[in-house]
């Protein structure tokens, strides 16, 4: 019964109905293409977030993997939010910007050894482990420091998301985590060593989940693995489940606020704590996707026999999402006055037939100088830009200081 009314998460949160605006006038005025970012939508949603969070006692965590922008940051670190970390650079970042130390969870495979200092030296939630030689270097560069460093063990849950291959990390193919078959084993050795403090699992299953049951099968795992450590005398403080939540790609404005209610009430349903135990998460997509759009400018329409294109000035170097997944973010433009649809194909200036944002889209009449939004991307937008051909990397602009 429970499974059936959340069988699908419904993304939907028809209360906070609104829609992004866009200050089209001052967009005119700018070079593109740009980022531009409603910073009182980043707020709403991540308000949203916390609400529910705290309903239950949870934490959120950013993961600032998704937009690392230090004004989006600083919004977040202003409502008590916590952060969830890549790299070293990310862990400076976020303190940075106001995160504190103490809420900064730090995953990754391949965590070098300056970054784990880094970390060390601040202080930080967790060391987010993938392996037993991670958990041995980190032993050894804290025990140099006189230090303890606390961890969590990232175990491979083997559950799968049913989401895109290259976004999918929780199954048993994967790079990611320590596998079920030696989780018992690394487990024991992380709390026998000396500079090390194991007080977290943590989990991470994928990203761009818009179903409910992957969440469910995760927490049944998660009890079940629990279950499975006590009985070797392991227990922990706190539990990560990570991240993953979608977001509305084809319709943002129906959707703009995930159902963040749905999802924390389905963990809170399916998952067993410990008494005293603390859950977190780590949200990137959700939070920041839907406050963040890539506008660009029409240089040029071609019209052929079979096709029309749009020619725009950004690429994928700007928003690698439809070349690298097949993604589909909504295109919209926002300066046509026409009332006449058309079929385009809207392509960037790349020298390569991926650059291409969508296939057959129907827009109103283009033509050269309109302004076109590609929506959704606030969350592995930016972050993901490269200079590719020697790009100019595009400006960020924000709704609060436009
Ligand atoms: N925690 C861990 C350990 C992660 O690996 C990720 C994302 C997150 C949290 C945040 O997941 P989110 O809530 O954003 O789903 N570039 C891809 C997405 C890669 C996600 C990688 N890991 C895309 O554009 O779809």
């Amino acid at each position: 019964m429970e499974n059936e009314i959340h069988s699908q998460l419904s993304i939907l949160n028809s209360q906070l109905f609104f829609t992004m605006n866009f200050p089209i006038d001052k967009l005119r005025s700018l070079p593109t293409p740009l980022y531009y970012y409603d910073v009182e939508l980043l707020r709403r949603t991540a308000q949203a977030a916390k609400t529910e969070a705290d309903r239950y006692g949870y934490h959120v965590h950013y993961a600032l993997k998704a937009n690392a922008n230090a004004p989006l940051l600083r919004i977040l670190s202003g409502m008590g939010i916590g952060a969830d970390c890549v790299s070293g650079a990310e862990v400076q970042r976020a303190i940075d910007c106001g995160f504190a130390p103490q809420s900064i969870a730090f995953a990754g495979v391949g965590k070098r050894d300056d970054e784990i200092n880094l970390g060390i030296d601040h202080g930080i939630f967790t060391f987010n482990c993938e392996s037993e030689q991670e958990l041995e270097v980190i032993n050894e560069l804290a025990k140099a420091k006189g230090k303890v460093a606390q961890v969590a063990l990232r175990i491979n849950p083997e559950v799968d998301a049913h989401t895109h291959a290259h976004i999918t990390t929780g199954t048993a193919e994967n790079k990611f985590g320590i596998n079920l078959w030696q989780l018992n084993e690394v487990a024991k050795k992380a709390t026998q060593m000396s500079h090390l403090k194991l007080i977290s699992i943590h989990f991470h299953i994928g990203s761009q989940i818009t179903e409910v049951e992957p969440f469910i099968e995760l927490c049944k795992k998660v009890n079940e693995l629990q279950a499975q450590l006590e009985k070797i005398g392991v227990t922990v403080e706190h539990v990560n489940v990570g991240g993953g939540l979608g977001v509305e790609y084809s319709n943002p404005d129906e959707h703009l606020i995930p159902d963040f209610a749905g999802y924390f009430s389905a963990i809170n349903k399916n998952i067993q704590l410990r008494a005293g135990q603390k859950l977190h998460v780590e949200l990137g997509r959700s939070i920041a996707a839907q406050c963040g759009a890539l506008i660009t400018k029409c240089l040029y329409v071609k019209e052929l026999q079979k096709k029309n294109f749009v020619i725009v000035d950004a690429g994928f170097t700007d928003l690698i999402r439809p070349a690298l997944y097949g993604a589909h973010h909504r295109i919209e433009n926002l300066t046509s006055a026409s009332t006449e649809k058309k079929s385009y194909d809207v392509v960037g200036p790349i020298c390569e037939s991926s650059d291409t944002f969508d296939k057959n889209i129907a827009l109103p009449h283009t033509q050269r100088g309109d302004l076109l939004a590609i929506r959704t991307a606030g969350a592995y937008g930016e972050v993901m830009a490269s200079q590719y051909n020697l790009r100019t990397l595009p400006k960020a602009y924000y709704s609060d200081k436009i």
